[in-house]
């Protein structure tokens, strides 16, 4: 809602507010965001809250002669520019034609549209948002997508040029937008050096900083900063959102944990070089600022043009973490996503990379896609390797032929066989990329982005097309336009695998070219790359595609704008993946991150981990695997089979669900008592349990999952605590753990079998195929209130002294799952009570032996007992 009286503005959102005045200078003083609050219906209030002054002070700087006690320095403002007393970093930076940079914004007029139908906002894409002069509408709408909309508009005092900020305000969500364009309005070139998204003044700056770092195979790693004094800075210009500092980014109250505490949120619809900016100033008061990043960036503003930068999205939470990451859920679910897939299930997916890397035929892809049919995988993903002589990464990017020799019949005739065992098809594309090996480089050695007159430096052996230019979108454009319309595809992997080096368009001066204007590139190449992606999913509206750039080196939420889901990294360890899926849960919906279940060992870590761990962690996410199952053992796809069906039950909970942190979060350390697993050895420093629910809609159902990295022992007691239920409702809970394997309990088998098992003798392999010891089951009836106030006492943990069925055992690197399902008062059954009834009436029927102390030498099997000739007498006996 947003009310306005005189130029006093409110816009409230159900749980936050935020306000702000045009004060007698024409300047927008920022009053208040955070709680929802009541103000009086005319804002009349508005006087209470606003800063008083009666004369400067020290040495700052004074307006003007008529408000000499108006300093900007001390002041929260909407807007700001440089050269007018305000010392924090500026929202805009512009050179007039007479070399002056001094900006002053005074408000000129605004206008606010209640309910209007919008779109998103993407800068120069197809779909961007304007009014029409004079109207109040909006000149497209495109999408049925509900915000009131207020838009200020500023003249720069001395030179003609207005700025325009608008607000979007989205009620349910709690999220608030904004966004800024620039006219020209003079009759001289402007340069734009600076022109950001967001500005947000708080009046305190007694925050905790925290943004999202990494860098390839290791993206989102929490880090905080405290905001006191100076500035701290996140920023990309890598060309992409990067893996090196994701544009989301939160403050915080120092005691903040995941469910208490204030705390905001920030992001950036956008996909190139970015920055945001928390300047703590000398009056304790704290700018935040995000938008594109101004580092090589130089905007040339023609008289009647206008430079739109991209929309930036806030939230606020009194609630903690938790309830901020849900208010950015929802709002990408609701208005970043869009296109057929927006709400649809996302299939379970089969992807060759890891399985086969450039390594493949048609007959190795069929006998991996029959492995993944079987086990109830329902797409199918060629991945890279497929195109031209692609048999490595350094040639054959830009020529999207399919490679013949590989493909004897085809992309079509691998498709149409994929989707004879009822698998759809899906493959990967690099379209915005060409190595210098190829066809088309040969034809094309201008369309890349490189200075002729030096050395390029390499990244992957590849070279980023120039998508600044024409003709090189419409080359991507038809290129991809071919290869998707090839075949029955209905999903692509779109890859981004080099960042920005060397950057300088070759392209014309005359038609719009860029010489002596390289500062635009970066941004156009951006613009390019969204006017492609536009096309192109206009045109396959029914193709679920998915970005990636070496993992998650551009997840962002312009991307998502077009692909509903992004590759979140290259690094599938679970432990890692923990990690990093946990980072992007801050800001992301996990629908949105791509997840598979890989190799043990992994590939980028050498990690040994449980299937079920790998599973557990992948299934918070779209679900997907990507390994080798032509490979696997009968057991192995069995276990695969299971968990296929277990994730097609509960897939709606997972990926449409409301997602919930345990632990303290990511200010843990500031908080007495650490994260809540002090006690427990820590030896990543990132703690050492990882606890995660998900729970559906209307609170029905959940899932929750409890993953431990290391094992200390003597640490037997452990509570699982569920969030998110109703609390009047009663539920089942339960646990997904049929067995676990003998193997895993070394030769401590030996103290209890009659005969002598070598750790890594065959005999062992073979019993442990035969004996499986059971695992533990937890299982109760609680309401809501119980389960998540007192939690879920688990069953002791293994601690070297005994075990029995009824003891959890926790091997390092452990993740388990556990159900919540509401209570209807019918017989309480779960899947694991269902298989525990049918082993015991087998049991009966046929006595088998079920623990290693139950292993009878007379009933050895022969090929055990050859085996056992060879390992030789147990000494111990
Ligand atoms: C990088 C991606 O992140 C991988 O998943 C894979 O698709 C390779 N590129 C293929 O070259």
């Amino acid at each position: 809602m947003i009310t306005v009286n005189e130029k006093k503005f409110a816009l409230q959102t159900a749980n936050t507010t935020y306000a702000f005045e045009i004060n007698e200078t024409g300047h927008a003083l920022h009053l208040y965001y955070g709680k929802k609050v009541r103000f009086a219906d005319d804002l009349s209030d508005f006087g209470m809250i606003r800063q008083k002054r009666e004369f400067i002070t020290g040495n700052t700087i004074a307006y003007d002669q008529e408000h000499l006690a108006l300093g900007m320095e001390d002041t929260c403002l909407e807007v700001s520019g440089p050269g007018k007393g305000d010392l924090r970093s500026p929202f805009a930076e512009l050179t007039f034609a007479d070399g002056s940079r001094t900006v002053d914004w005074i408000y000129d007029s605004h206008m606010v549209m209640r309910g209007a139908k919008v779109r998103k906002t993407l800068p120069g894409s197809y779909d961007i948002m304007t009014f029409e002069a004079g109207e109040g509408l909006l000149k497209k709408r495109a999408e049925e997508e509900i915000a009131d909309v207020l838009r200020l508009s500023f003249l720069e005092k001395s030179y003609k040029v207005r700025l325009n900020i608008t607000y979007l305000v989205y009620e349910n969500t709690n999220v608030i937008c904004r966004y800024a364009d620039l006219v020209n309005e003079g009759e001289e070139d402007v340069i734009v050096n600076r022109l950001l998204s967001l500005q947000l003044d708080l009046p305190e700056s007694g925050f905790e900083g925290i943004y999202f770092d990494g860098a390839w195979a290791r993206e989102m790693h929490s880090y905080h900063v405290s905001l006191g004094h100076g500035m701290h800075v996140n920023r990309s210009n890598t060309g992409t959102s990067s893996n090196r500092a994701n544009p989301f980014f939160m403050i915080a109250k120092p005691q903040t944990n995941e469910d208490a505490g204030e705390c905001y949120a920030f992001n950036l619809i956008y996909s190139g070089n970015h920055m945001e900016i928390a300047d703590a100033n000398a009056y304790g008061k704290l700018r935040i600022l995000s938008g594109m990043n101004d580092e090589g960036f130089e905007w040339l503003l023609k008289p009647g043009e206008t430079l739109e930068a991209p929309e930036a999205v806030m939230s606020y939470s009194a609630d903690g973490f938790n309830a901020l990451s849900y208010n950015m859920h929802s709002f990408v679910r609701q208005h970043i996503v869009r296109g057929e897939w927006k709400e649809k299930d996302r299939p379970i997916l089969l992807n060759s990379w890891e399985a086969a890397y450039f390594k493949f035929d048609e007959g190795k892809l069929l006998k991996l896609a029959k492995r993944a049919a079987d086990a109830g995988i329902e797409l199918f993903v060629m991945d890279d390797g497929w195109f031209g002589e692609r048999d490595d990464d350094t040639k054959s990017l830009g020529d999207w032929e399919e490679n013949t020799k590989k493909l004897p019949h085809g992309v079509k005739g691998l498709a149409d066989k994929v989707n004879k065992m009822g698998l759809s098809f899906g493959l990967w594309v690099e379209p915005e990329m060409v190595n210098v090996n190829s066809e088309l480089y040969k034809a094309h050695p201008d369309w890349v982005l490189a200075n002729p007159k030096r050395e390029h430096s390499e990244g992957r052996n590849q070279r980023i097309l120039d998508l600044t230019r024409k003709e090189v979108r419409e080359y991507v454009v038809e290129s991809m336009r071919k290869v998707f319309g090839s075949a029955n595809i209905e999903y692509v992997k779109w890859d981004m695998n080099r960042i920005f080096s060397d950057v300088f368009s070759q392209g014309e001066p005359a038609g719009g070219g860029l010489k002596n204007r390289q500062g635009e590139v970066a941004h156009r190449y951006v613009l390019g790359l969204y006017e492609i992606m536009a096309e192109l999913t206009k045109r396959f509206p029914h193709i679920l595609f998915e970005g990636c750039a070496s993992g998650g080196n551009r997840f962002d939420l312009g991307i998502l704008c077009y692909f509903p889901q992004i590759w979140g990294s290259d690094d599938t360890d679970p432990i890692c993946r923990a990690e990093i899926q946990q980072g992007y849960s801050y800001g992301y919906p996990l629908e949105c991150v791509s997840a598979h279940v890989s190799a043990s060992p992994n590939h980028q870590t050498l990690r040994r981990t449980p299937m079920k761990t790998r599973f557990a962690v992948a299934g918070f996410g779209s679900l997907g695997y990507e390994c080798n199952l032509s490979d696997f053992s009968k057991e192995q796809m069995d276990e695969v089979k299971d968990e296929i069906t277990l994730y097609k039950q509960y897939r709606s909970v997972l990926q449409h669900g409301r997602f919930y942190r345990g632990g303290m979060g990511p200010l843990a350390d500031r908080v007495a008592g650490g994260d809540g697993t002090s006690v427990l050895y820590n030896p990543t420093g990132y703690g050492n349990i990882t606890e995660w629910t998900m729970v559906s809609e209307f609170g029905t159902k959940a899932v929750g999952m409890m993953l431990k990295k290391m094992v200390q022992p003597n640490t037997q007691n452990i509570t699982y605590y569920p969030k998110g239920l109703e609390e009047e409702n009663k539920y089942r809970f339960f646990n997904h753990e049929l067995s676990y394997d003998i193997r895993d309990f070394g030769d401590l088998v030996n103290t209890v079998a009659p005969i002598h098992v070598k750790q890594d003798g065959l005999l062992i392999d073979i019993l442990a195929k035969k004996i499986k010891l059971p695992a533990e089951k937890e299982e109760y009836v609680a309401y809501g209130s119980l389960l998540m106030n007192a939690g879920v006492a688990l069953k002791q943990n293994f601690s070297g002294t005994g075990y029995n069925e009824n003891v959890r055992y926790d091997q390092d690197f452990s993740g388990k799952l556990f159900f919540m399902e509401e209570d209807d008062g019918t017989v309480p059954v779960s899947e694991e009570t269902v298989e525990e009834i049918r082993r015991e009436v087998e049991e009966k029927e046929e006595p088998e032996e079920t623990a290693a102390e139950e292993i009878n030498t007379e009933e050895v099997p022969e090929e055990i007992a050859k085996a056992t000739d060879n390992e030789g007498e147990n000494s111990n006996e």
